[in-house]
């Protein structure tokens, strides 16, 4: 399993010796929140940020875009560095033209699915994107309790890129602690996000180490599924 620490709980003053802090303690990923006051009742960080913690850190940086519009600010989140560009199924973009504009841009598309919306409404798209990100909390806050009801779209997921033989990330988002991880782990997800678990610990690289429940120590792991997705 792969840990990408989620910023939104981090010490938002001192946003880069965060982002290396969760680097130094074992981090595969940095997950950063994108919220725009609409698609969510929350406003976090934009591009500027983002670009500004790149020089920070070498991790990939996983961004997540809650926002109404997100065509409109690919070509910004990809200039400020992102990797992995994920985005809402529910948000109000050409599905098809975000993916590819992430894409044109050398970035990997992933697409987010709300706690009530089903697994099948990212099946048309299941063989353009590298990622899917299923949220186990209603987006917008840190904090939140994690849904369990949410692990049999996991699988449904999981079972669909079988069928079809696509190697499609399962991310899990919400909720996600030493507490949960073995639920998500059981699913089959690839890569968890875990904001408080992380953050609030109190110790880092030890709860880190608890999320990953195994060990990928050269990022050998990511190195590989990272290039696969880029093609
Ligand atoms: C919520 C965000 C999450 C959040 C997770 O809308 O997408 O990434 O930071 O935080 P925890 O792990 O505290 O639920
Ligand atoms: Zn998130």
């Amino acid at each position: 399993m792969l840990v990408a620490p989620s910023l939104l709980s981090c010490d938002f003053s001192k946003m880069g010796e965060e982002i290396e802090r969760i680097e130094n303690a074992g981090a595969d990923l940095a997950h950063l929140d994108v919220m725009d006051g609409h698609f969510v009742p929350n406003i976090t960080i934009g591009p500027c940020i983002i670009k500004a913690l790149r020089s920070y850190s070498r991790l990939p940086f996983d961004v997540h875009l809650m926002i109404e519009h997100p065509l409109d600010y690919i070509d910004a989140f990809v200039d400020a560095g992102a990797d992995i560009i994920t985005f809402h199924v529910e948000a109000s973009s050409d599905i098809d033209k975000t993916i590819e504009r992430i894409r044109s841009g050398g970035a990997i598309p992933g697409l987010v699915i709300k706690p009530k919306t089903p697994a099948d409404a990212v099946f048309p798209y299941l063989d353009k994107i590298g990622m899917v990100l299923v949220m186990t909390v209603e987006p917008g806050f840190g904090g939140q309790s994690f849904m369990a009801d949410m692990m049999p779209k996991l699988r449904e997921l999981r079972a669909e890129c079988e069928k079809r033989d696509l190697d499609v990330l399962l991310e899990v988002d919400g909720g996600v602690s030493e507490k949960t991880i073995a639920a998500v782990a059981e699913a089959g997800a690839d890569i968890s996000v875990s904001g408080t678990g992380v953050f609030k610990a109190k110790d880092t690289a030890e709860a880190i180490r608890i999320l990953k429940c195994s060990d990928d120590k050269d990022g050998l792991l990511l190195k590989k599924v990272l290039a696969s997705k880029r093609k």
